[in-house]
C-alpha cells in the first residue's frame, strides 16, 4: 500500500496575534512546517500536499526552500478554514484512490519520525488508525470516545462534549492514517451541524463505527511530540523541551553541559570527545567541535569548524570561521564571516576579526581590529592595533608577513603590505608598505615646555562642571 501525506495548515493561527502564518513561526531556527515535513518525509510516500489559507504567499516563498528540494510539496488552497474535514476535502479527489493517507497538522512540530512510522504500520490492521494520547489535562482536545468494551466509537470535540465527556483523558492528537477510498466516502457525507459550525474531520470515525469498520489506535510515547502551537508561551515551551531533549542526547553521546537547561542548538552540532559546554553558550546552522573543546559561558556559535584542544572563554561570537586546533579565543571575541585562525593563534578580549586569515603562533591579545587580513605565523599585533580597512568606498586587504611585530596602538592604512620579520613602533600610522627586517615609526618628536602653568583662576581640585 503506497502512502499520501495531507498536511493541515490553513487556519488562521488569532492567538499568535502575527502577520506571520502560524506554521512559519520558527522553533529551534525553523518553521513550524518544516520540523513537521522533515518528520513525515522520512515515510516512503508518493506526494506532500500541503493545505493552506491565510499568508499563502508567504508560505510559498518560503517552501520549498533549496533545502527542501526533497520535499516536493503539492500546494492545495483552502479559500475559508471551515473545518479540519473541510481542509482535508480539498484534497481528497486529487490522491490515489488506492493509497492511505496520513494527515498531519502543520502547528505540531515535535511530532516524530519514529511515531509515525508506528501509526503508518498500525492502519494495515484495520483501514483506520489514530494517534491518540493520555494526557493529565485533556483541556481544548476531542476526546476519544469508547464502548464497554473498550472499542472507539467516537471523536467528541470539547464544545460539543457533556461534562463527562469532558473528564476523558484519552485524546485526539488529530493525526490519523485512513484508506483514500474510505476518507473520500465519509468525507462527502460531512455536515457542520455541532457548536462550532465546522465541518469535523473527527467526524469519519463515527462514520466508519457505522459501517462496522473497527479503529485502530496508537498510544504516542510522549506527550510533547503531539503538542500544538497556539500561542507564543506554547511555542516558547516546545523549544525548552525540543532543547532539552538535544542537550539529552548530546550528554549520552559523551558531551558534558553544565546545565542542560541553559543550553541551545538551533542547527546541528557535531562534537569529539570531552568537549565541555558552560550555560548559555547558542549554536547555530552547522556546529562542528573537536576534541577537547571547552566553551566557556554566553558564546554564540554558527556554521563554524572548531578543532582539538581549543577555549572558547565567556561570551565570545564566532560566524563563519574555522578555528584550528589549540587556538584560544576570547573572553569578549568577535570572530566574524570567512575568518580562518590557524593552530595555535590566541584572540584575546574585545578584538574583532573579519574576512582574515591568521597563520600559527600569531597572537592578537587586546582591542585590536583586524579585516579583509592575511597575518602570517609568530606575529604579535599590540593593543589597539587597527587594520584600516576602509576607505568610504572601497574595502582593501593587509598582508602581515610571518615574525612581524606590530606595537600598540598601530593604524594600518589598506592596501598594505608588511614584510616578514618587521617592526612597527607603537602609534604609528602606517601608510605605505614596510620592507622586511625594517623598523616603521612616525612618531612626532616629543615637544618640552619647562615651567609650564596651566592657566589659573581657579583653585586646585575644584571640580570643573564643564
Ligand atoms: C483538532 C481536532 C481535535 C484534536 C485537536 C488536536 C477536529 C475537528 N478536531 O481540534 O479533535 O484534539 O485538533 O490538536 O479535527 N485547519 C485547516 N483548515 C481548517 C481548520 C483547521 O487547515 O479549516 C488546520 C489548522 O491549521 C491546524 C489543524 O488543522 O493545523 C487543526 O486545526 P485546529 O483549529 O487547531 O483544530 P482544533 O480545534 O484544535
Ligand atoms: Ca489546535
Amino acid at each position: 500500500m503506497s502512502l499520501s501525506i495531507v498536511i493541515l495548515a490553513a487556519g488562521k493561527g488569532r492567538r499568535m496575534h502575527s502577520r506571520l502564518p502560524k506554521v512559519l513561526h520558527q522553533l529551534a531556527d525553523k518553521p513550524l512546517l518544516e520540523h513537521v515535513i522533515n518528520a513525515a518525509s522520512g515515510l516512503p510516500h508518493n506526494a506532500i500536499y500541503l493545505v493552506y489559507g491565510h499568508g499563502g504567499e508567504q508560505l510559498r516563498a518560503c517552501f520549498p526552500r533549496a533545502e527542501l528540494a526533497w520535499a516536493e510539496l503539492v500546494w492545495v488552497e483552502q479559500a475559508e478554514p471551515l473545518g479540519t474535514g473541510h481542509a482535508v476535502a480539498q484534497v481528497i479527489d486529487r490522491l490515489p484512490v488506492t493509497d492511505d493517507v496520513l494527515i498531519l497538522y502543520g502547528d505540531i512540530p515535535l511530532i516524530s519520525h519514529r511515531t509515525l512510522a508506528h501509526l503508518v504500520a498500525a492502519v494495515a490492521e484495520t483501514g483506520i488508525a489514530l494517534l491518540v494520547a493520555r494526557l493529565a489535562d485533556a483541556s481544548g482536545y476531542g476526546r476519544i470516545v469508547r464502548d464497554a468494551a473498550g472499542e472507539v466509537v467516537g471523536i467528541i470535540e470539547e464544545p460539543d462534549a457533556s461534562a463527562e465527556q469532558r473528564r476523558i483523558t484519552e485524546v485526539n492528537t488529530g493525526m490519523m492514517v485512513v484508506k483514500a477510498k474510505w476518507l473520500r466516502r465519509w468525507l462527502a457525507a460531512l455536515d457542520n451541524a455541532n457548536a462550532q459550525a465546522e465541518y469535523y474531520l473527527t467526524d469519519v470515525v463515527a462514520a466508519a463505527v457505522a459501517e462496522k469498520i473497527l479503529i485502530t489506535t496508537v498510544m504516542a510515547e510522549d506527550e510533547q511530540e503531539i503538542k500544538g502551537v497556539n500561542d507564543r508561551a506554547q511555542l516558547a515551551e516546545l523549544e525548552r523541551h525540543y532543547q532539552l531533549r538535544q542537550a539529552q542526547t548530546l550528554m549520552r553521546q559523551g558531551v558534558s553541559l553544565r546545565d542542560p537547561a541553559r543550553f541551545d542548538c538551533r542547527g546541528s552540532l557535531t562534537t569529539g570527545s570531552d568537549v565541555m559546554i558552560d550555560i548559555n553558550a547558542v549554536f547555530s546552522g552547522e556546529v562542528i567541535l573537536g576534541s577537547h573543546v571547552t566553551i566557556e559561558p554566553g558564546c554564540q556559535i554558527s556554521h563554524s569548524t572548531i578543532g582539538d584542544h581549543v577555549t572558547i572563554k565567556a561570551n565570545t561570537l564566532i560566524e563563519d570561521a574555522v578555528i584550528g586546533d589549540h587556538c584560544t579565543v576570547g573572553p569578549f571575541a568577535r570572530i566574524r564571516p570567512q575568518t580562518v585562525l590557524a593552530e595555535h593563534v590566541r584572540v584575546g578580549n574585545f578584538v574583532e576579526i573579519k574576512k582574515s586569515t591568521i597563520q600559527r603562533n600569531t597572537r592578537i591579545n587586546h582591542l585590536s581590529y583586524v579585516g579583509d587580513s592575511e597575518v602570517g605565523e609568530a606575529v604579535n599585533i599590540g593593543a589597539g592595533t587597527i587594520t584600516c580597512n576602509y576607505d568610504g568606498l572601497n574595502k582593501h586587504k593587509t598582508v602581515i608577513g610571518k615574525h612581524v611585530f606590530i606595537g600598540s596602538n598601530a593604524a594600518l592604512i589598506a592596501p598594505l603590505v608588511i614584510g616578514d620579520h618587521a617592526t612597527v613602533a607603537a602609534g604609528t600610522t602606517v601608510t605605505e608598505d614596510v620592507k622586511p627586517n625594517s623598523l616603521a615609526l612616525n612618531r612626532l618628536e616629543r615637544k618640552v615646555v619647562e615651567d609650564w602653568r596651566r592657566p589659573e583662576g581657579r583653585e586646585q581640585g575644584e571640580s570643573e562642571n564643564n
